[in-house]
């Protein structure tokens, strides 16, 4: 195991002790769709997005427990979009992060609730009275993560598009704009949203930020692209997803369009742009750079 693939996993263990605090159970019947939610946070995941929002604030000096919260709210978000992107109206999935997708354990209901209630506790957990963050700080993480997530270029769009896109043919200058497009929102937004979490946290300069969001959009796009590789070419076991389904639902990606040596080679290339990025911050960024090389050297 790599340094970083040690660090990555020393946090997600870290991470995961954190989560029962955030989900109290209700005693009531209704407490299932909190044990569906909570299924589905806490079971496994690479947790990425909450330790680029972690990382990158402890650039600034941010202490662990104060960015925790918005680590945290990040991740029930991403987790609300991996059960309603598991559903059988959208990608129709079994397995996710190596068990019984949401819908699957609990039936399709509980999952479209659950993934409800997620998106709407990442706001609640956010704008918490007893925050540690200024209001303005609050306000302004609030209105990212709306944006990032909603359906105005933000990750609802980019799904919209992916679904869209099935089944359909157009020409091939227009698909590799739309390809762009659709990885960009679906999975760029709310990666980009964590490195900026992480600088609105750390109060860091427009100069800084501009940075760091530089690199989190290189990183975003080669993150779908590897995620695409490795619906290709990926061990099931390694993934935890069931695997080979993008050609089967006829999905346009970096693939489909320019193989998976095109992909790979591109994916490479803006890896390289993301940590030149980097290079523009006077501050220790060597996480980010190695986060950066395991977004397309990882097996899962
Ligand atoms: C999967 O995201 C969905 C995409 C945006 C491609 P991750 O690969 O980060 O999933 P987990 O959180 O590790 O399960
Ligand atoms: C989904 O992309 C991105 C989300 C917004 C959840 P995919 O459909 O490729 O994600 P996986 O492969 O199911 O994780
Ligand atoms: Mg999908
Ligand atoms: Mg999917
Ligand atoms: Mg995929």
């Amino acid at each position: 195991m790599s340094n970083f693939m040690e660090l990555l996993a020393e946090y997600s263990h870290n991470f995961k002790q954190q989560l029962p605090a955030y989900f109290p159970l209700p005693s009531g019947p209704e407490k299932r769709v909190v044990e569906a939610m909570y299924y589905s946070v806490s079971n496994g995941g690479k947790r990425l997005r909450p330790f680029l929002v972690q990382t990158t604030a402890s650039l600034f000096g941010v202490p662990f427990n104060i960015s925790l919260p918005v680590a945290v709210s990040l991740e029930c978000l991403h987790s609300y979009s991996l059960i309603h992107d598991d559903l059988p109206a959208m990608d129709n999935d079994t397995l996710r992060r190596g068990k019984p997708t949401c819908h699957i354990q609990f039936d399709e209901a509980t999952a479209i609730l659950a993934g409800d209630g997620l998106l709407t506790y990442a706001f609640e957990i956010l704008s918490q009275d007893d925050s540690p963050l200024s209001p303005l700080q609050q306000r302004e993480l609030i209105c990212l993560l709306a944006n990032a997530a909603g359906a105005f270029n933000g990750m609802v769009s980019g799904q919209m598009l992916d679904l869209y896109r099935e089944g359909n043919s157009i020409a091939t200058a227009q698909k590799e704009n739309l390809v762009k497009q659709i990885e960009e929102m679906k999975t760029g937004r709310l990666l980009r949203y964590a490195c900026e979490a992480g600088a609105v946290l750390g109060h860091a300069t427009p100069k800084q930020r501009q940075s760091l969001i530089n690199y989190s959009r290189k990183i975003g796009i080669a993150f779908q692209i590897a995620d695409d590789i490795l619906d290709v070419e990926g061990s099931q076991e390694l993934v935890g997803k069931t695997l080979k389904k993008d050609e089967a639902q006829n999905k346009l990606t970096f693939i489909s369009i320019y193989g998976l040596d095109g992909a790979k080679k591109m994916a490479q290339e803006l890896i390289a742009q993301a940590k030149e990025s980097l290079k523009e911050l006077d501050l220790k960024t060597q996480t980010l750079q190695e986060l950066a090389d395991f977004i397309i050297s990882r097996q899962s």
